[in-house]
Protein backbone atom coordinates (compact mmCIF):
# COMPACT_ATOMS: atom_id res chain seq x y z
CA UNK A 1 0.00 0.00 0.00
CA UNK A 2 1.63 3.36 -0.64
CA UNK A 3 0.80 6.53 0.70
CA UNK A 4 -1.63 8.69 -1.13
CA UNK A 5 -1.86 12.55 -0.53
CA UNK A 6 -2.28 14.36 -3.90
CA UNK A 7 -6.69 14.41 -4.93
CA UNK A 8 -7.87 16.21 -7.64
CA UNK A 9 -12.07 16.96 -7.01
CA UNK A 10 -14.44 16.92 -9.82
CA UNK A 11 -17.35 18.67 -9.53
CA UNK A 12 -20.36 18.45 -12.84
CA UNK A 13 -22.75 21.39 -11.72
CA UNK A 14 -23.50 22.48 -15.17
CA UNK A 15 -27.22 21.88 -16.70
CA UNK A 16 -28.25 18.34 -16.00
CA UNK A 17 -31.81 16.94 -15.69
CA UNK A 18 -33.90 19.60 -15.92
CA UNK A 19 -35.80 21.54 -13.13
CA UNK A 20 -38.28 22.99 -15.39
CA UNK A 21 -36.75 26.18 -14.29
CA UNK A 22 -35.30 29.45 -15.44
CA UNK A 23 -32.55 29.00 -12.40
CA UNK A 24 -29.73 26.77 -13.10
CA UNK A 25 -30.17 23.68 -11.18
CA UNK A 26 -27.36 23.51 -8.42
CA UNK A 27 -28.69 26.89 -7.02
CA UNK A 28 -31.95 25.65 -6.63
CA UNK A 29 -32.07 26.29 -2.30
CA UNK A 30 -32.31 23.32 0.48
CA UNK A 31 -31.73 24.89 3.81
CA UNK A 32 -31.61 28.48 2.31
CA UNK A 33 -28.40 27.73 0.89
CA UNK A 34 -27.80 26.20 -2.78
CA UNK A 35 -27.48 22.50 -3.68
CA UNK A 36 -23.96 23.51 -4.93
CA UNK A 37 -22.91 24.96 -1.37
CA UNK A 38 -23.85 22.23 0.56
CA UNK A 39 -21.63 19.69 -1.92
CA UNK A 40 -18.96 22.53 -2.01
CA UNK A 41 -18.53 22.49 1.69
CA UNK A 42 -18.56 18.72 2.01
CA UNK A 43 -15.84 18.38 -0.67
CA UNK A 44 -12.45 17.56 0.73
CA UNK A 45 -9.97 20.87 1.04
CA UNK A 46 -6.34 21.74 2.22
CA UNK A 47 -3.23 20.92 1.11
CA UNK A 48 -2.49 18.28 -1.73
CA UNK A 49 -6.54 18.58 -3.43
CA UNK A 50 -6.77 20.70 -5.87
CA UNK A 51 -10.57 21.39 -6.51
CA UNK A 52 -12.58 21.56 -9.91
CA UNK A 53 -16.10 22.22 -10.66
CA UNK A 54 -17.83 22.41 -14.48
CA UNK A 55 -20.28 24.69 -15.23
CA UNK A 56 -23.29 25.13 -17.82
CA UNK A 57 -22.66 28.06 -20.57
CA UNK A 58 -24.00 31.89 -19.00
CA UNK A 59 -23.77 30.02 -15.69
CA UNK A 60 -22.03 33.45 -14.74
CA UNK A 61 -24.32 32.82 -11.18
CA UNK A 62 -23.16 29.58 -11.09
CA UNK A 63 -18.91 29.69 -11.15
CA UNK A 64 -19.41 33.21 -8.80
CA UNK A 65 -21.20 30.47 -6.26
CA UNK A 66 -18.13 28.07 -6.49
CA UNK A 67 -15.89 31.29 -6.01
CA UNK A 68 -17.60 32.54 -3.01
CA UNK A 69 -17.25 29.60 -1.35
CA UNK A 70 -14.37 27.75 -2.66
CA UNK A 71 -11.58 30.55 -3.70
CA UNK A 72 -9.33 27.75 -4.99
CA UNK A 73 -11.72 26.50 -6.80
CA UNK A 74 -10.86 26.26 -10.72
CA UNK A 75 -13.74 26.78 -13.04
CA UNK A 76 -14.42 25.13 -16.73
CA UNK A 77 -17.47 25.59 -18.60
CA UNK A 78 -19.09 22.83 -20.82
CA UNK A 79 -20.13 24.07 -23.92
CA UNK A 80 -22.73 21.29 -24.42
CA UNK A 81 -25.06 19.74 -22.03
CA UNK A 82 -23.50 16.02 -23.46
CA UNK A 83 -23.54 13.85 -20.18
CA UNK A 84 -21.83 13.39 -16.77
CA UNK A 85 -18.82 12.06 -18.63
CA UNK A 86 -18.96 14.84 -21.09
CA UNK A 87 -18.91 17.32 -18.12
CA UNK A 88 -16.35 15.62 -15.58
CA UNK A 89 -13.94 15.78 -19.21
CA UNK A 90 -14.44 19.73 -19.08
CA UNK A 91 -12.27 20.02 -16.58
CA UNK A 92 -9.64 17.85 -18.54
CA UNK A 93 -6.93 19.92 -17.56
CA UNK A 94 -7.02 19.85 -13.92
CA UNK A 95 -7.81 15.79 -14.16
CA UNK A 96 -4.32 15.59 -16.34
CA UNK A 97 -2.35 17.47 -13.54
CA UNK A 98 -2.54 13.43 -12.72
CA UNK A 99 -2.93 13.67 -8.63
CA UNK A 100 -2.81 10.04 -7.41
CA UNK A 101 -6.71 10.29 -6.61
CA UNK A 102 -9.43 11.46 -8.54
CA UNK A 103 -12.92 11.81 -6.84
CA UNK A 104 -16.06 12.61 -9.36
CA UNK A 105 -19.10 13.89 -7.43
CA UNK A 106 -22.74 16.33 -8.50
CA UNK A 107 -23.73 19.29 -7.78
CA UNK A 108 -27.26 18.06 -7.03
CA UNK A 109 -26.71 15.62 -3.83
CA UNK A 110 -26.60 18.30 -1.33
CA UNK A 111 -27.21 16.18 1.61
CA UNK A 112 -23.86 14.59 1.23
CA UNK A 113 -21.44 14.66 4.24
CA UNK A 114 -17.01 14.97 4.28
CA UNK A 115 -17.24 11.55 5.62
CA UNK A 116 -18.48 9.87 2.76
CA UNK A 117 -16.22 11.63 0.89
CA UNK A 118 -13.23 10.47 2.64
CA UNK A 119 -14.30 6.52 2.65
CA UNK A 120 -14.52 7.13 -1.13
CA UNK A 121 -10.76 6.93 -1.35
CA UNK A 122 -10.05 3.86 0.76
CA UNK A 123 -10.40 1.11 -1.88
CA UNK A 124 -7.75 3.31 -4.43
CA UNK A 125 -5.13 2.52 -1.59
CA UNK A 126 -6.03 -1.20 -1.67
CA UNK A 127 -5.18 -1.17 -5.49
CA UNK A 128 -9.05 -0.46 -6.62
CA UNK A 129 -9.08 1.51 -10.14
CA UNK A 130 -12.75 2.73 -9.61
CA UNK A 131 -14.87 3.10 -5.89
CA UNK A 132 -18.85 3.79 -6.59
CA UNK A 133 -20.78 5.14 -4.38
CA UNK A 134 -23.55 2.98 -4.08
CA UNK A 135 -27.32 3.25 -2.31
CA UNK A 136 -30.89 1.23 -1.38
CA UNK A 137 -33.39 3.58 -2.58
CA UNK A 138 -37.11 3.02 -1.58
CA UNK A 139 -37.87 4.43 -4.95
CA UNK A 140 -35.20 3.52 -7.43
CA UNK A 141 -36.98 5.10 -10.16
CA UNK A 142 -34.73 7.56 -12.39
CA UNK A 143 -31.22 6.45 -10.52
CA UNK A 144 -29.02 4.42 -12.38
CA UNK A 145 -29.22 0.40 -11.39
CA UNK A 146 -25.52 -1.38 -9.62
CA UNK A 147 -25.86 -4.60 -11.42
CA UNK A 148 -23.58 -6.98 -9.32
CA UNK A 149 -22.63 -10.37 -10.65
CA UNK A 150 -20.84 -12.71 -8.32
CA UNK A 151 -20.07 -10.31 -5.60
CA UNK A 152 -18.74 -7.85 -7.86
CA UNK A 153 -19.85 -4.67 -9.94
CA UNK A 154 -19.82 -5.02 -13.55
CA UNK A 155 -21.70 -2.25 -14.49
CA UNK A 156 -24.07 0.46 -13.90
CA UNK A 157 -27.41 0.99 -15.99
CA UNK A 158 -29.42 4.14 -16.39
CA UNK A 159 -33.15 3.92 -16.26
CA UNK A 160 -33.79 4.64 -19.83
CA UNK A 161 -31.51 1.93 -20.99
CA UNK A 162 -32.74 -0.78 -17.99
CA UNK A 163 -34.32 -3.98 -19.06
CA UNK A 164 -38.17 -4.26 -16.87
CA UNK A 165 -35.80 -6.75 -14.57
CA UNK A 166 -33.19 -4.38 -13.86
CA UNK A 167 -35.34 -1.43 -13.03
CA UNK A 168 -36.28 -3.85 -9.86
CA UNK A 169 -32.93 -3.52 -8.73
CA UNK A 170 -32.83 -1.03 -5.80
CA UNK A 171 -29.09 -0.39 -5.20
CA UNK A 172 -28.45 2.43 -7.13
CA UNK A 173 -25.82 4.79 -8.28
CA UNK A 174 -25.45 8.41 -6.02
CA UNK A 175 -22.96 10.03 -8.12
CA UNK A 176 -20.05 9.93 -6.23
CA UNK A 177 -16.59 8.02 -8.05
CA UNK A 178 -13.21 7.87 -7.05
CA UNK A 179 -10.48 6.81 -9.40
CA UNK A 180 -7.06 6.04 -9.14
CA UNK A 181 -4.95 8.73 -10.93
CA UNK A 182 -2.92 6.44 -13.39
CA UNK A 183 -6.06 5.32 -14.65
CA UNK A 184 -8.41 8.03 -14.49
CA UNK A 185 -8.06 9.99 -17.95
CA UNK A 186 -7.60 7.06 -20.28
CA UNK A 187 -11.00 5.34 -18.68
CA UNK A 188 -13.23 8.36 -19.39
CA UNK A 189 -11.97 8.94 -22.51
CA UNK A 190 -12.79 5.63 -23.86
CA UNK A 191 -16.52 6.58 -22.47
CA UNK A 192 -19.00 6.78 -25.68
CA UNK A 193 -22.58 7.67 -25.88
CA UNK A 194 -24.11 4.57 -27.39
CA UNK A 195 -27.57 4.22 -25.24
CA UNK A 196 -30.87 5.62 -25.90
CA UNK A 197 -30.05 9.43 -24.38
CA UNK A 198 -26.85 9.75 -26.79
CA UNK A 199 -25.08 11.04 -24.24
CA UNK A 200 -21.76 10.64 -22.46
CA UNK A 201 -23.05 8.64 -19.24
CA UNK A 202 -19.88 8.54 -16.26
CA UNK A 203 -21.65 5.09 -15.11
CA UNK A 204 -19.89 3.65 -18.21
CA UNK A 205 -16.48 3.73 -16.52
CA UNK A 206 -17.63 0.45 -14.80
CA UNK A 207 -18.23 -1.40 -17.71
CA UNK A 208 -14.80 -0.19 -18.85
CA UNK A 209 -12.59 -0.67 -15.75
CA UNK A 210 -13.63 -4.26 -15.97
CA UNK A 211 -12.84 -4.96 -19.27
CA UNK A 212 -9.13 -3.18 -18.73
CA UNK A 213 -8.95 -6.08 -16.02
CA UNK A 214 -8.96 -3.50 -13.25
CA UNK A 215 -11.64 -3.67 -10.13
CA UNK A 216 -14.77 -1.50 -9.79
CA UNK A 217 -15.83 -1.41 -6.06
CA UNK A 218 -19.03 -0.38 -4.15
CA UNK A 219 -18.95 1.56 -1.28
CA UNK A 220 -22.71 2.12 0.26
CA UNK A 221 -24.17 4.70 2.42
CA UNK A 222 -27.83 5.99 3.19
CA UNK A 223 -30.14 6.79 0.91
CA UNK A 224 -31.16 10.13 3.21
CA UNK A 225 -27.08 11.40 2.47
CA UNK A 226 -27.11 11.13 -1.82
CA UNK A 227 -30.83 11.98 -2.62
CA UNK A 228 -30.11 13.57 -6.30
CA UNK A 229 -32.04 16.40 -6.91
CA UNK A 230 -33.35 16.32 -10.70
CA UNK A 231 -37.27 17.79 -9.78
CA UNK A 232 -39.32 20.02 -7.84
CA UNK A 233 -40.17 17.13 -5.42
CA UNK A 234 -36.94 15.68 -5.04
CA UNK A 235 -36.07 19.44 -3.71
CA UNK A 236 -38.77 19.28 -0.85
CA UNK A 237 -37.52 15.67 0.18
CA UNK A 238 -34.05 17.05 0.59
CA UNK A 239 -35.38 20.04 2.04
CA UNK A 240 -37.49 17.92 5.02
CA UNK A 241 -34.29 15.76 5.58
CA UNK A 242 -32.07 18.77 5.98
CA UNK A 243 -34.67 20.58 8.17
CA UNK A 244 -34.86 17.24 10.29
CA UNK A 245 -31.13 17.23 10.81
CA UNK A 246 -30.85 20.90 11.48
CA UNK A 247 -33.63 20.71 14.18
CA UNK A 248 -32.46 17.88 16.20
CA UNK A 249 -28.50 19.19 15.98
CA UNK A 250 -30.53 22.56 17.41
CA UNK A 251 -32.56 20.75 19.83
CA UNK A 252 -29.29 18.90 21.18
CA UNK A 253 -27.37 22.28 21.15
CA UNK A 254 -30.07 22.76 23.84
CA UNK A 255 -32.72 25.27 21.92
CA UNK A 256 -35.74 25.22 22.78
CA UNK A 257 -38.32 23.84 20.11
CA UNK A 258 -41.53 23.99 20.93
CA UNK A 259 -43.07 22.31 18.09
CA UNK A 260 -39.25 21.33 15.94
CA UNK A 261 -41.56 20.06 13.16
CA UNK A 262 -43.17 23.54 12.75
CA UNK A 263 -39.77 25.90 12.75
CA UNK A 264 -37.59 25.96 9.14
CA UNK A 265 -33.89 26.45 10.10
CA UNK A 266 -31.27 27.55 7.83
CA UNK A 267 -27.94 25.53 7.34
CA UNK A 268 -26.30 28.48 8.43
CA UNK A 269 -28.43 29.81 11.57
CA UNK A 270 -26.48 30.23 15.37
CA UNK A 271 -27.70 29.92 18.25
CA UNK A 272 -26.45 30.93 21.99
CA UNK A 273 -27.55 29.12 24.78
CA UNK A 274 -31.78 28.86 26.14
CA UNK A 275 -33.02 30.23 22.86
CA UNK A 276 -36.64 29.91 23.01
CA UNK A 277 -38.30 29.31 19.27
CA UNK A 278 -42.23 28.93 19.02
CA UNK A 279 -44.11 27.07 16.75
CA UNK A 280 -44.29 28.43 13.41
CA UNK A 281 -41.05 30.52 12.80
CA UNK A 282 -38.76 30.60 9.38
CA UNK A 283 -35.36 31.41 10.04
CA UNK A 284 -33.87 32.20 6.62
CA UNK A 285 -30.15 32.30 5.69
CA UNK A 286 -27.16 34.55 7.99
CA UNK A 287 -29.03 34.74 10.98
CA UNK A 288 -27.59 34.44 14.82
CA UNK A 289 -29.66 34.44 17.52
CA UNK A 290 -27.93 35.17 21.13
CA UNK A 291 -28.16 33.59 24.37
CA UNK A 292 -31.63 33.80 25.90
CA UNK A 293 -33.49 35.48 22.83
CA UNK A 294 -36.87 34.33 22.61
CA UNK A 295 -38.82 33.86 18.92
CA UNK A 296 -42.12 34.26 19.26
CA UNK A 297 -44.68 32.38 16.46
CA UNK A 298 -45.18 33.71 12.81
CA UNK A 299 -42.16 35.23 12.82
CA UNK A 300 -39.67 35.22 9.31
CA UNK A 301 -36.17 36.31 10.01
CA UNK A 302 -33.50 36.35 7.57
CA UNK A 303 -30.04 38.23 7.96
CA UNK A 304 -30.49 39.24 11.01
CA UNK A 305 -27.67 39.28 14.15
CA UNK A 306 -30.03 39.14 17.23
CA UNK A 307 -28.66 40.03 20.40
CA UNK A 308 -29.36 38.66 24.24
CA UNK A 309 -32.63 38.17 25.47
CA UNK A 310 -34.08 39.96 23.23
CA UNK A 311 -38.13 39.07 21.66
CA UNK A 312 -39.07 38.75 18.68
CA UNK A 313 -43.15 38.45 17.34
CA UNK A 314 -45.45 36.74 17.30
CA UNK A 315 -45.66 38.09 13.48
CA UNK A 316 -42.36 39.95 13.22
CA UNK A 317 -40.85 40.36 9.74
CA UNK A 318 -36.84 40.87 10.10
CA UNK A 319 -35.47 41.39 6.13
CA UNK A 320 -31.50 41.40 5.62
CA UNK A 321 -29.31 43.71 7.45
CA UNK A 322 -30.80 44.16 11.30
CA UNK A 323 -29.23 43.96 14.47
CA UNK A 324 -30.58 43.52 17.77
CA UNK A 325 -29.24 45.16 20.74
CA UNK A 326 -29.49 43.25 24.14
CA UNK A 327 -33.22 42.98 25.75
CA UNK A 328 -34.98 44.52 22.67
CA UNK A 329 -38.46 44.10 21.55
CA UNK A 330 -39.55 43.76 18.12
CA UNK A 331 -43.35 42.97 18.29
CA UNK A 332 -46.36 42.34 16.02
CA UNK A 333 -46.57 43.12 12.88
CA UNK A 334 -43.15 45.06 12.92
CA UNK A 335 -41.28 44.87 9.70
CA UNK A 336 -37.73 45.71 10.15
CA UNK A 337 -34.74 46.09 7.03
CA UNK A 338 -31.35 47.17 7.68
CA UNK A 339 -32.23 48.51 11.02
CA UNK A 340 -29.67 48.81 14.40
CA UNK A 341 -31.73 48.47 17.26
CA UNK A 342 -29.44 49.32 20.23
CA UNK A 343 -29.69 47.39 23.86
CA UNK A 344 -33.62 47.56 25.26
CA UNK A 345 -35.27 49.75 22.31
CA UNK A 346 -39.42 48.53 21.94
CA UNK A 347 -40.52 48.45 18.58
CA UNK A 348 -43.62 46.49 19.65
CA UNK A 349 -46.12 47.06 17.49
CA UNK A 350 -47.40 47.76 13.75
CA UNK A 351 -43.92 49.50 12.74
CA UNK A 352 -41.93 49.71 9.45
CA UNK A 353 -38.35 50.34 10.43
CA UNK A 354 -35.80 50.32 7.36
CA UNK A 355 -32.20 52.12 6.98
CA UNK A 356 -32.17 53.08 10.83
CA UNK A 357 -30.32 53.34 13.59
CA UNK A 358 -32.25 53.42 16.96
CA UNK A 359 -30.00 54.59 20.24
CA UNK A 360 -30.88 52.29 23.23
CA UNK A 361 -33.62 52.30 25.22
CA UNK A 362 -35.36 53.94 22.49
CA UNK A 363 -39.46 53.68 22.39
CA UNK A 364 -40.95 53.96 19.27
CA UNK A 365 -44.78 54.02 19.13
CA UNK A 366 -47.51 51.52 17.48
CA UNK A 367 -47.71 52.16 13.46
CA UNK A 368 -44.53 54.39 13.45
CA UNK A 369 -43.31 54.13 9.95
CA UNK A 370 -39.48 55.42 9.00
CA UNK A 371 -40.35 56.70 5.35
CA UNK A 372 -37.28 55.56 4.03
CA UNK A 373 -37.61 55.62 0.12
CA UNK A 374 -38.54 58.67 -1.62
CA UNK A 375 -39.61 56.59 -5.21
CA UNK A 376 -35.33 57.33 -6.17
CA UNK A 377 -33.43 56.30 -3.02
CA UNK A 378 -33.02 55.26 -0.22
CA UNK A 379 -32.33 57.63 3.08
CA UNK A 380 -31.30 56.95 6.73
CA UNK A 381 -33.02 57.61 9.83
CA UNK A 382 -31.52 58.11 12.78
CA UNK A 383 -33.02 57.85 16.37
CA UNK A 384 -31.27 58.83 19.46
CA UNK A 385 -31.20 56.89 22.79
CA UNK A 386 -34.38 57.37 25.05
CA UNK A 387 -35.92 59.19 22.01
CA UNK A 388 -40.21 58.62 22.27
CA UNK A 389 -41.70 57.97 18.71
CA UNK A 390 -45.59 59.12 19.87
CA UNK A 391 -47.92 56.29 17.91
CA UNK A 392 -48.69 56.95 14.54
CA UNK A 393 -45.48 59.16 13.41
CA UNK A 394 -43.62 59.07 9.59
CA UNK A 395 -40.34 59.68 10.24
CA UNK A 396 -39.40 60.95 6.43
CA UNK A 397 -35.91 60.07 6.09
CA UNK A 398 -33.19 61.37 5.51
CA UNK A 399 -34.14 62.59 9.35
CA UNK A 400 -32.60 62.42 12.96
CA UNK A 401 -34.26 62.77 16.01
CA UNK A 402 -32.32 63.47 18.94
CA UNK A 403 -31.29 61.86 21.62
CA UNK A 404 -34.53 61.93 24.49
CA UNK A 405 -36.62 63.87 21.76
CA UNK A 406 -40.47 63.47 22.22
CA UNK A 407 -42.53 63.13 19.02
CA UNK A 408 -46.16 63.47 19.39
CA UNK A 409 -48.50 61.04 18.41
CA UNK A 410 -49.68 61.25 14.75
CA UNK A 411 -46.38 63.75 13.34
CA UNK A 412 -45.15 63.78 10.05
CA UNK A 413 -41.40 64.83 10.85
CA UNK A 414 -39.35 66.18 7.61
CA UNK A 415 -36.79 67.99 9.86
CA UNK A 416 -34.13 67.12 12.44
CA UNK A 417 -35.25 67.13 15.79
CA UNK A 418 -32.66 68.58 18.70
CA UNK A 419 -31.88 66.00 21.78
CA UNK A 420 -34.61 66.48 24.55
CA UNK A 421 -36.97 68.60 22.04
CA UNK A 422 -40.36 67.93 21.74
CA UNK A 423 -41.69 67.77 18.12
CA UNK A 424 -45.66 68.10 17.20
CA UNK A 425 -46.87 67.88 13.44
CA UNK A 426 -50.74 68.19 13.46
CA UNK A 427 -53.55 70.70 12.61
CA UNK A 428 -54.74 72.28 15.49
CA UNK A 429 -58.04 70.02 17.24
CA UNK A 430 -61.20 71.44 16.85
CA UNK A 431 -64.07 71.53 19.57
CA UNK A 432 -67.50 72.24 18.36
CA UNK A 433 -69.95 71.78 21.94
CA UNK A 434 -73.15 69.99 20.48
CA UNK A 435 -71.81 69.62 17.09
CA UNK A 436 -72.79 65.35 17.17
CA UNK A 437 -76.01 66.36 18.37
CA UNK A 438 -76.74 68.63 15.72
CA UNK A 439 -75.85 66.41 13.27
CA UNK A 440 -77.58 63.48 13.79
CA UNK A 441 -80.36 66.19 13.70
CA UNK A 442 -79.61 67.03 10.52
CA UNK A 443 -79.39 63.35 9.29
CA UNK A 444 -82.51 61.94 11.09
CA UNK A 445 -84.59 64.95 10.40
CA UNK A 446 -85.43 64.59 14.09
CA UNK A 447 -86.42 60.74 14.05
CA UNK A 448 -84.78 57.91 16.00
CA UNK A 449 -81.71 57.07 14.55
CA UNK A 450 -81.10 53.61 13.07
CA UNK A 451 -78.62 51.02 14.31
CA UNK A 452 -75.53 50.79 12.29
CA UNK A 453 -75.56 47.71 9.65
C1 LIG B 1 -26.88 10.69 -12.49
C2 LIG B 1 -26.27 9.32 -12.81
C3 LIG B 1 -27.13 8.23 -12.17
C4 LIG B 1 -27.21 8.46 -10.68
C5 LIG B 1 -27.69 9.87 -10.36
C6 LIG B 1 -27.50 10.17 -8.89
C7 LIG B 1 -25.14 9.36 -14.98
C8 LIG B 1 -25.25 9.09 -16.44
N1 LIG B 1 -26.21 9.16 -14.25
O1 LIG B 1 -28.16 10.73 -13.09
O2 LIG B 1 -26.56 6.97 -12.43
O3 LIG B 1 -28.04 7.51 -10.09
O4 LIG B 1 -26.95 10.85 -11.09
O5 LIG B 1 -28.10 11.37 -8.52
O6 LIG B 1 -24.06 9.74 -14.52
N2 LIG B 1 -24.27 17.58 -15.38
C9 LIG B 1 -23.48 18.42 -16.12
N3 LIG B 1 -23.48 18.31 -17.48
C10 LIG B 1 -24.21 17.36 -18.15
C11 LIG B 1 -25.03 16.49 -17.38
C12 LIG B 1 -25.03 16.62 -16.02
O7 LIG B 1 -22.79 19.25 -15.56
O8 LIG B 1 -24.12 17.31 -19.39
C13 LIG B 1 -24.25 17.69 -13.91
C14 LIG B 1 -25.56 18.24 -13.33
O9 LIG B 1 -25.38 19.56 -12.87
C15 LIG B 1 -25.84 17.35 -12.14
C16 LIG B 1 -24.96 16.16 -12.31
O10 LIG B 1 -24.09 16.40 -13.39
O11 LIG B 1 -25.47 18.01 -10.93
C17 LIG B 1 -25.80 14.89 -12.58
O12 LIG B 1 -26.57 15.10 -13.74
P1 LIG B 1 -28.10 14.70 -13.77
O13 LIG B 1 -28.63 15.13 -15.07
O14 LIG B 1 -28.77 15.17 -12.57
O15 LIG B 1 -27.97 13.11 -13.76
P2 LIG B 1 -29.06 12.06 -13.23
O16 LIG B 1 -30.03 11.78 -14.30
O17 LIG B 1 -29.55 12.48 -11.93
MG1 LIG C 1 -29.26 14.20 -10.81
Amino acid sequence: MTARSSLTVVLAAGEGTRMRSALPKVLHPVAGQSLLSHVLQAAPQGQGTSLAVVVGPDHAAVEAEAKRLRPDASTFVQRERLGTAHAVLAAREAIARGADDLLIAFGDTPLISAETFARMRAPLAKGAALAVLGFRAADPTGYGRLLIENGKLVAIREQADASAEERRITLCNAGVMAFDGRHALQILDKIGNANSKGEYYLVDAVTIVRDMGLEAVVIETGEDEVRGINTKAQLAEAEGVMQAKLRKAALDAGVTLVAPETVFLAADTKFGRDVTIEPFVVIGPGVTIDDGAVIHSFSHIVQSQIGKNAQIGPYARLRPGNSLGEGSKVGNFVEMKAATLEAGVKVNHLSYIGDAHVGAKANIGAGTITCNYDGFAKHKTTIGAGAFIGTNSSLVAPVKIGSGAYIGSGSVITKDVPDNAMAVERSPQTIREGGATRYRELKTGGKTQKSGE
